[in-house]
C-alpha cells in the first residue's frame, strides 16, 4: 500500500519515518536531504533499539510524550548533530578579528569590551580560538578588551568546552610553537591556558527556538558550519535571532559553504582582508565600524 502525503508516493514505513524526521526538523532545524537519510535512519535504529521500541512511531511517541523524553531529546540531538571542530579552522578569519575588527572597535569605543559569540560552538575549540586571538592582540593595547559567549545545543559538547581539554584532532592546524603558548599538558591532553578560558563563557541554546530572547548584545556573532544542515525555515530563524542581537554595523562570519547572498537584506557583504563576511545593516551611517 501506497498513501500520498505532500504529492509524495509513500509507503506505511516510510510515512512513520517522516513523522520522526518533522519532528526534528521542528525541533532542531535540521534536514536530511536524500543523500544523508540514509544517515539518520541508522541513527534512529540504534535509538529505537537501545530503548527496546520496534518502530518509528512507537519513537515518536516516545520523544512527544514519554516522562524521559527531555534526556532522550538531548541524546538524539548529540546522534545526529556533526559536532567536527578544530582550532583556527578557516584561520583567516581570526585574522579579520584580529586586523581589521578589533583595532576598529577599539577606535571606536575604547572603554568597551569586543563582545564575540560563537554560535553553534560544538565543544568550544572556535569559541577559544576568538579568545586567544583577541587575547593576544588585545595585550598590551590598554583597549577595552573583550569578551566571549558561546553556545550549543549539545550539552555534553558544553561540557568539554567548559573543561577545555582536547585531543590531537582538534589541535591540528596548530604549530608546536603556538601549542606551547595556548595549551598546557594534561596527560595526553591539552588544556587551554586560564589566561584565554576565564572571559569565555559556555550556555545551552537552540538557535531556531524562539524562546532564546534573552541573550546579550555582540559586536560579531561566528557561525559556522552550522547553518549547512538546516532547514530554510531554521535558517531564517537563527538569522531573525542574529539580527536581533547584534548591534548595528556588528558582523557574523558563516562557514565557507553558507552565504546569505539573495538570502537576507538586513545584512551587507563586505570584504574584509580579500574575504566576505557580513554586516549587520545599520539604522544610520554612524553606526557601522567602517
Ligand atoms: C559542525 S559543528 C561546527 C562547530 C564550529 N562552529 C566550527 O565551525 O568548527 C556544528 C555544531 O552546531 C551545533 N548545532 C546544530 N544544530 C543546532 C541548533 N539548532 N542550535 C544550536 N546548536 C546547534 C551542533 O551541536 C554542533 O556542535
Amino acid at each position: 500500500m501506497r498513501i500520498e502525503t505532500a504529492g509524495e508516493l509513500l509507503c506505511p514505513d516510510e510515512i512513520e519515518f517522516k513523522l520522526v524526521s518533522d519532528l526534528i526538523k521542528s525541533r532542531f532545524g535540521l534536514v536530511f536531504d536524500l543523500g544523508r537519510t540514509g544517515i539518520l535512519k541508522n541513527q534512529l535504529a540504534s535509538r529505537i533499539n537501545e530503548l527496546s521500541l520496534i518502530t518509528y512511531t512507537d519513537y515518536y511517541h516516545y520523544l512527544s510524550y514519554h516522562p524521559d523524553r527531555t534526556p532522550e531529546l538531548e541524546e538524539l540531538a548529540r546522534q545526529i548533530t556533526n559536532g567536527e571542530s578544530y582550532f583556527f579552522r578557516e584561520h583567516h578569519h581570526f585574522e579579520i578579528l584580529r586586523d581589521h575588527i578589533l583595532p576598529r572597535h577599539h577606535a571606536r569605543s575604547p572603554q568597551d569590551p569586543l563582545r564575540v559569540l560563537s554560535a553553534g560552538c560544538s565543544a568550544g575549540q572556535e569559541a577559544y580560538s576568538i579568545a586567544i586571538t583577541l587575547q593576544e592582540a588585545a595585550t598590551g593595547t590598554g583597549a577595552g578588551g573583550w569578551k566571549v559567549d558561546a553556545c550549543d545545543i549539545h550539552p555534553g559538547r558544553l561540557d568539554q568546552a567548559r573543561s577545555a581539554r582536547y585531543g590531537e584532532a582538534s589541535l591540528r592546524t596548530c604549530r608546536n610553537a603556538d601549542r606551547r603558548i595556548y595549551f598546557e599538558e594534561d596527560g595526553n591532553r591539552y588544556r587551554v591556558r586560564s589566561e584565554y578560558r576565564n572571559k569565555v563563557r559556555f550556555f545551552p541554546a537552540n538557535l531556531t527556538d524562539p524562546a532564546v530572547a534573552d541573550w546579550g548584545r555582540y559586536n560579531v556573532i561566528f557561525c559556522r558550519n552550522v547553518l549547512i544542515y538546516f532547514s530554510d525555515d531554521a535558517f531564517h530563524e537563527a538569522i531573525d535571532q542574529f539580527t536581533r542581537c547584534l548591534l548595528p554595523g556588528g558582523y557574523l562570519f558563516l562557514g565557507h559553504s553558507e552565504s546569505l547572498i539573495n538570502r537576507r537584506d538586513d545584512f551587507e557583504p563586505v570584504s574584509l582582508g580579500g574575504h566576505i563576511v557580513y554586516r549587520k545593516k545599520a539604522a544610520g551611517p554612524s553606526s557601522a565600524y567602517s
